[in-house]
Formats: C-alpha cells, sequence, structure tokens
C-alpha cells in the first residue's frame, strides 16, 4: 500500500528514486509521482496509472538534481487522478510532500487552512499537511525539520511523510507515525523508503525508523529525533537480500519465481537448527525456559494467509505441547476484549511485519501484559520491534502480493518454535524433537520433486479455468490449507473459492455442489483418510469434479477422483508443505489462462497498512 522513496546524494535523483519506486511496485498503488530539486526549481511531475504512465510524461525531461522523492499512491482520500497524486505542494510551490497512511483529523485540519486563506487544490489529506509544514516552516524561521515535527504533533491518524523544500538543497526529512520507513545508509548519499528492496542496488545498510520519529537525511549524514527534537540513536542492520532476490530472473510473475524458490526458502528458515549435542536451538528467540514453562495458553494472531499458518501453527503447538491454542484473524482480536495475561505466549505472524490488523493485536496483548513473539520474514519490521521476541522465517522478498513462499517459511517456522516449546517444557524427550526436526529437514527436497510434477495441475487449471465456482476441502491441517487454497484463488483469479472441513460439507455447502463444480480434495495420508475417501464419495455422487491430493502409493481414493495430484510421502503433520504446492500452481495457472496479471491482483496491496 503506497511506496515512498526519498533520495538525497551525487547521482541523478530522478533514476534513483524511480528504480525505487519500481522496486516497491508490488505493494499495490493507482498512481504515481516525483519531485526532483534542480538548480532553480522544484520540479515535479505525477501522474494516475501505472509507473509507465509517469514515464512517458518524463520522456522529454529528465528533471535534473540529485536530491529527489517519489511516491506510488493507493488512494484513500480523492480518487486515483492526477490532481491527487503525490506530490503535493504548499502555496508557495517550493515544499513537496509524499505521504502514506490517513490523516484523520484532516477534514478540521482543510477548514482551518482555507480559513487562514490557503489554497488546496486536490482532495486528498496530504496536502493539508503541506499547508501546515509551509505555516510551521515561516514560523520556525525556516527550520524544516522542526517544521515537520510541530506538524506531526497535530495530527492523528497513521503517516510517513517525506518532505523536501527548494531552499534547502541538502535535506530530506522523513517521519512516521503506525507505518514502515527505513533509512538506506549509504557513502555521501542516503536513502528513505517504505521498505528497503527500493535501495538495496545501492546499499545493504539500514536503519529503521521508530513510532514517531523524524529524520533528517543529508548527503553527509543522518539525524533522527522524536517529536521534541531529541536526538535518537538507533542500531543499523545490515540486508541480506540481494538485488537478484528482488528481480524476476527471466520469470514471467515474481509469483511463478517465488514458488520456486520454496525448497530453498524452507531450507533457510530451518537450517541449522540442531545444536552439537543434539537439542534444537532457536538462538535468535530471546525467551527464558522459565518463562516458556510459565504459559498456561498460546494465542496466534494473524491474517489471510498466515492466519492459515497460524492455524497449523496451533495443530502443531497443541500436539507437541499440550498449551491450549487458539488462532485468531488479528483485525478481530482486540475488539472482543480477549482474555489474555501475563502467562499467555501471542504470537504474531506477518510476512511483511507491517500488517496494521496484527500490529494492533500484538499492541493489546502487551498491554494486557502478554508476552509476544514475532514470527516475520521482515528485519526491522514493526511488528519485529514491538515483540518480545522475534523469529525470523528468512524467506528472501516476497514481491508477488499472493503469498507463497512466504506462507510456506511461515508454516515451517510454526513446526519450529513447536518444537521449541515442547522441548523447554518436556512434553516431547530430546530423541522425539531431534526426529521430528529430521522430518522437516526432508521437506526441501521433497518440495523440490513436488514441483517437478506441476503439468499435470498446469494443464487442468487451463481446462478448468473457465470455472466460476471452486470448492476445497480437508480434514485436520488439510483444512487450514483448503482456505489457503481457496484464498489463492479468490484473490487470483478473481472467483468464487471456499474452503472448508471436509466433513462439514454435509452441513450445509454440499448444496452447492451442481454437475461439474470443481472441488479440490486434500487427502493426503492421515488417521481421518478413511472419513475423508467417505467425503469424497458424497461429493462424486452429486456430480462434483473431484480433484485429489492424495500421497504416492496411497490409493483409497482413486476410484472417486477424476483427477488425482500426487505428493510424496511425508508425517501427517507436515503434509501442508506438500499440498500448498499443487494449489499455489493451480491457482496462479488458472488466472493466468484467464489473462490476469498474478503479480499484482485487482484491488490489492502486498503490506496492508490500514486497519
Ligand atoms: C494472501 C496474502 C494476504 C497476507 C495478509 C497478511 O496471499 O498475501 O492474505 O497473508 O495480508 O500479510 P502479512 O503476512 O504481511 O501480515
Amino acid at each position: 500500500m503506497c511506496g515512498i522513496v526519498g533520495y538525497v546524494g551525487d547521482q541523478p535523483a530522478l533514476d534513483v528514486v524511480r528504480q525505487g519506486l519500481r522496486r516497491l511496485e508490488y505493494r499495490g498503488y493507482d498512481s504515481a509521482g516525483v519531485a526532483v530539486l534542480g538548480p532553480t526549481e522544484l520540479a515535479i511531475e505525477r501522474r494516475a496509472g501505472k509507473l509507465a504512465n509517469l514515464d512517458a510524461a518524463l520522456a522529454d525531461n529528465s528533471l535534473p538534481g540529485t536530491l529527489g522523492i517519489g511516491h506510488t499512491r493507493w488512494a484513500t482520500h480523492g480518487a486515483p487522478t492526477d490532481r491527487n497524486a503525490h506530490p503535493h505542494t504548499d502555496c508557495s510551490g517550493r515544499l513537496a510532500i509524499v505521504h502514506n497512511g490517513t490523516i484523520e483529523n484532516f477534514a478540521e485540519l482543510r477548514d482551518e487552512l482555507e480559513h487562514r486563506g490557503h489554497e488546496l487544490t486536490s482532495d486528498t489529506d496530504t496536502e493539508a499537511v503541506a499547508h501546515l509544514i509551509e505555516e510551521q516552516y515561516d514560523a520556525t524561521g525556516a527550520d524544516l525539520a522542526k517544521a515537520v515535527r510541530n506538524v506531526c504533533n497535530a495530527l492523528e491518524g497513521s503517516f510517513v511523510l517525506v518532505v523536501a523544500h527548494q531552499d534547502q538543497p541538502d535535506l530530506v526529512i522523513g517521519a512516521r507515525r503506525n507505518l514502515p520507513l527505513v533509512v538506506g545508509l549509504g557513502d555521501g548519499e542516503n536513502f528513505l523508503a517504505s521498505d528497503v528492496t527500493a535501495f538495496i542496488a545501492h546499499t545493504r545498510r539500514a536503519r529503521a525508523l521508530d513510532q514517531d520519529q523524524v529524520v533528517e537525511l543529508r548527503r553527509g549524514g543522518v539525524r533522527v529525533t522524536d517529536l521534541d527534537g531529541n536526538e535518537i540513536s538507533g542500531e543499523e542492520f545490515h540486508v541480506d537480500w540481494d538485488t537478484a532476490a528482488a528481480e524476476k530472473a527471466g520469470y514471467e510473475y515474481f509469483m511463478l519465481k517465488e514458488i520456486e524458490e520454496q525448497p530453498e526458502a524452507v531450507k533457510e528458515t530451518i537450517g541449522g537448527r540442531l545444536a552439537p549435542d543434539g537439542r534444537l536451538r532457536l538462538d535468535e528467540l530471546a525467551i527464558s525456559d522459565e518463562d516458556i514453562r510459565g504459559f498456561h495458553q498460546a494465542v496466534i494472531v494473524a491474517c489471510g494467509s498466515a492466519y492459515h499458518s497460524g492455524m497449523i501453527g496451533k495443530y502443531a503447538i497443541e500436539r507437541w505441547t499440550r498449551i491450549p491454542t487458539q488462532v485468531e484473524i488479528a483485525s478481530e482480536f482486540r475488539y472482543r476484549d480477549p482474555v489474555v495475561d501475563r502467562d499467555t505466549l501471542v504470537i504474531a505472524i506477518s510476512q511483511s511485519g507491517e500488517t496494521a490488523d496484527t500490529l494492533e493485536a500484538l499492541r493489546h496483548a502487551r498491554q494486557q501484559g502478554a508476552w509476544v513473539m514475532a514470527v516475520t520474514n521482515t528485519v526491522g519490521s514493526s511488528v519485529a520491534r514491538e515483540s518480545d521476541a522475534a523469529f525470523y522465517t528468512r524467506g528472501g522478498p516476497e514481491i508477488a502480493v499472493a503469498s507463497t513462499k512466504a506462507v510456506m517459511t511461515q508454516i515451517a517456522a510454526m513446526y519450529l518454535v513447536g518444537l521449541h516449546l515442547a522441548q523447554v517444557r518436556g512434553t516431547r524427550d530430546a530423541d522425539e524433537v531431534r526426529s521430528h526436526y529430521r522430518d522437516l529437514a526432508e521437506i526441501p527436497a521433497l518440495i523440490e520433486s513436488t514441483l517437478t510434477r506441476m503439468d499435470g495441475v498446469r494443464k487442468l487449471a487451463r481446462e478448468i479455468s473457465t470455472a466460476e465456482r471452486v470448492l476445497f476441502l480437508g480434514r485436520h491441517v488439510g483444512y487450514p490449507m483448503a482456505l489457503e487454497g481457496a484464498l489463492k484463488l479468490k484473490e487470483l483469479a478473481y472467483i468464487s473459492a471456499e474452503g472448508m472441513p471436509a466433513g462439514e460439507i454435509k452441513h450445509g455447502p454440499i448444496a452447492l455442489i451442481e454437475q461439474g463444480t470443481p472441488v479440490v480434495v486434500l487427502a493426503t495420508r492421515h488417521a481421518l483418510s478413511p472419513k475423508l475417501v467417505t467425503n469424497v464419495q458424497e461429493i462424486k455422487a452429486r456430480g462434483a469434479r473431484t480433484i485429489v491430493i492424495a500421497t504416492d502409493g496411497d490409493e483409497s481414493v482413486t476410484p472417486y477422483a477424476d483427477h488425482l495430484i500426487r505428493v510424496p510421502d511425508t508425517k501427517s503433520l507436515l503434509s501442508p508443505l506438500l499440498t500448498l504446492v499443487p494449489m499455489q500452481v493451480f491457482a496462479a495457472e488458472f488466472a493466468m489462462a484467464r489473462g490476469l496479471d498474478v503479480d499484482q491482483p485487482r484491488n490489492l496491496a502486498k503490506s496492508v497498512t490500514v486497519e
């Protein structure tokens, strides 16, 4: 949702900013713009639509200058038009601002500004901020950083602001509340961006800004303060991702590349976790054994696909530790006044680490005294920084909006967390923990093997790509994966897809089945297999076209499968790491057969930073 870039250095700013915006495209946007401080003026170009429209507008104007800011906008206040695209300016046109987030008190601020004689020309909340900074810039005697700090104190809502001023040729100001802003630290140049992918081509040294902090970015260095102007020291971190990881490498879509990257990603997540003494070691999980032994319950909060990973986490934690575990959609959690206390372990799962619903849920949990663990892919993210401990999934950047390798690595991470809790609480002995870990360590090769079998899945997806409804059924860990399969198809192919527990279908949803309705059944081998076979028979008898994902060598369901998709055998609890693959490939191919862009599905944003 919205991408922001700021740059000051000695390179042509337009190139750096445009490249950064391109890398942030995956976040979802509907207009884009840049401002570059040239020798005589602060030049601005902005256009509705994709970056190509902005590029076309800039074709004859290269906006010379080495300081610039840029923005991709996901419209909230006002339609996605040229006029509402960022940057916005003040009355003088000497100040330019880009903004992510929403200013909740903007209507009253706007009224006051108009009353004081400012002329606002867009429908956005952002423009009001530009004019407020204009007033403060004058009031503070041209102290841009102080002006921004003063304005931030008057704003309600969430924001990242990046500001440039014609009279300040060596200064870009950034400020944040509730949304991410990362500083890229270079040599004689510095960067600001919504996430590190925007600047990793230039530097891998970064520093994340915390809540209500303002950064002054100059060629020679950066200075961070709180909103009262007190200087704040902060930690720098190194970004492991390289530019290749954020590029398509010959694939038509990032999503296809990310599906193929899964064996490697899972290897990274689980690798090197056994200490020489044979015990599982999750070093980064700074949580004492005493705390772990004291937990009476666990609550997992997450959204969308991450919620499905959480559901698998619940099965693993309860099976291995017997700690009662609930999984809750983060956006619902705090509003029902949940019962969490000092003996509750709250696990917040988030690929981006910036999902507003998940952040609010973990903040609420911490206020109640709960101990919060983040499971996230993003070092330096808000979810990581606001938790008591962070466990990183190490999946590398995920650019496609629809989550694939992130879900896979989240599930793998949840198995590790479950095993670690079991080891410390002694609910599984060392041999058992080791044996489960070894099963997990075999998974990357099994995913690899599954990926080699996908031709039939692609052919099938193309064949039935005109279907307007697909159902997904599973039992036990197959149920969350049925939800995930349906979500992938919904978001990519824009059709109605529903995942449900196979045992539940006879309580209502079976009425949806008519002649030829495609139904994907996750029927890998486990204790409930005979019951699943019965469920498949029930739906087949009613005309469903059955697409069955089954374990190699298991013939129990073969007579009732119109299409069989085979995955290798593994422990049933771990089977989601294999069944995910055909469902991802199925959804992507189904959507591509309908001519859709699987990297940037309509209406969606990669990082959902509003509640
Ligand atoms: C689905 C998808 C979303 C995310 C959800 C949470 O493919 O990508 O459902 O899983 O928005 O995002 P994170 O994990 O960044 O908190």
